[in-house]
């Protein structure tokens, strides 16, 4: 028997088990269709049977072309040295909301899946970024419209890019880089240490349900969210964007087995604060697999 309820209005399933039930056998079709609408972009599994490698099995059969990140690639662990594989950020301190960057990068889905959670606090905050537009007044909206968004990713050493570009030379990964969507100015200086410019404005369609929604690192990387000129956004725009996120935040308490998957291009995440050292969370980034949407449109 499998209940399903609202993560919160307007917002997200939750998709309770029995506890028999593995989630490599769970047809979760029918569940990835919910991206589709207006009120997709957030499912939370819970109650159902699995452990890292179920987490691997179940994200490797809908989604495809599983990500690194090219920065912070030290403050995680990678179980079995797999690079698409991570645990969260090491360390015990609070994450403000954020959309996950994989720069050079964009990624539609965000998976978690819950090792063991902290024994207080730790938990996942999550933001429709629809409701965060929704709430911005319009002077603040059609400052970001105007002005977008791009990281300035610079001094980029040639040991560090080609964990991302394997087997890439040089001037492959320059010709990779200069084919991407949102990449621009790419350049190599004489030692071959790596810059380009990433474009990534606030707000956009989203993917699946292509509705307009705020989707940024302005709340905890404001110094990478970069307006036209390469200054950054004023203060009182980020504590508008703030007020905004933290009124239809919604926290997540974890328990052991939870699979958590999000649209990356509509919802931000965050992490509060905990001591606990045996929290373990996993993260895997990746776009749909194909088929996924196919398959539910013929049901
Ligand atoms: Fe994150």
């Amino acid at each position: 028997m499998i209940k399903v309820t609202p993560l919160s209005p307007q917002f997200g399933l939750l998709i309770e088990g029995d506890g028999q039930t593995t989630l490599d056998s769970l047809d979760l079709i029918p569940y990835f269709n919910e991206f589709n609408k207006a009120e997709g972009g957030a499912l939370l599994f819970r109650g159902f049977k699995s452990d890292i490698q179920g987490f691997r099995n179940v994200t490797e059969k809908y989604g495809k072309d599983f990500k690194i990140a090219l920065t912070n690639l030290d403050e995680r662990e990678y179980p079995d040295q797999d690079y698409s594989l991570a645990t969260v950020n090491e360390g015990f301190y609070a994450i403000n909301f954020h959309t996950e960057t994989n720069i050079p990068y964009n990624m539609n889905i965000f998976w978690m899946y819950c090792v063991q959670p902290a024994k207080e606090k730790g938990r996942t905050g999550i933001v429709d970024g629809v409701k965060v537009l929704n709430e911005l007044t319009q002077s603040t909206i059609k400052h970001f419209e105007q002005e977008g968004g791009y990281w300035s990713v610079s001094q980029i050493g040639q040991e560090e890019w080609e964990h991302f570009f394997p087997g890439m030379s040089a001037d492959q990964m320059k010709e990779h880089l200069a084919g991407l969507e949102s990449v621009y100015a790419v350049e190599l200086d004489d030692k071959n240490s790596l810059s380009f410019r990433f474009e990534q404005p606030p707000i956009n369609k989203t993917a699946f349900c292509q509705v307009d929604a705020f989707i940024a690192r302005i709340l905890d990387w404001p110094e990478h969210v970069l307006r036209q000129d390469g200054t950054q956004y004023p203060k009182d725009i980020i504590t508008e964007v703030n007020q905004a996120v933290y009124k239809h935040a919604i926290w997540l308490d974890w328990q052991p087995g939870d699979f958590l998957v999000v649209n990356n291009t509509r919802a931000m995440h965050a992490r509060e604060a905990f001591e606990d050292p045996e929290r373990q969370l996993l993260v895997r980034y990746s776009d749909i697999a194909e088929g996924v949407f196919k398959n539910s449109e013929q049901e």
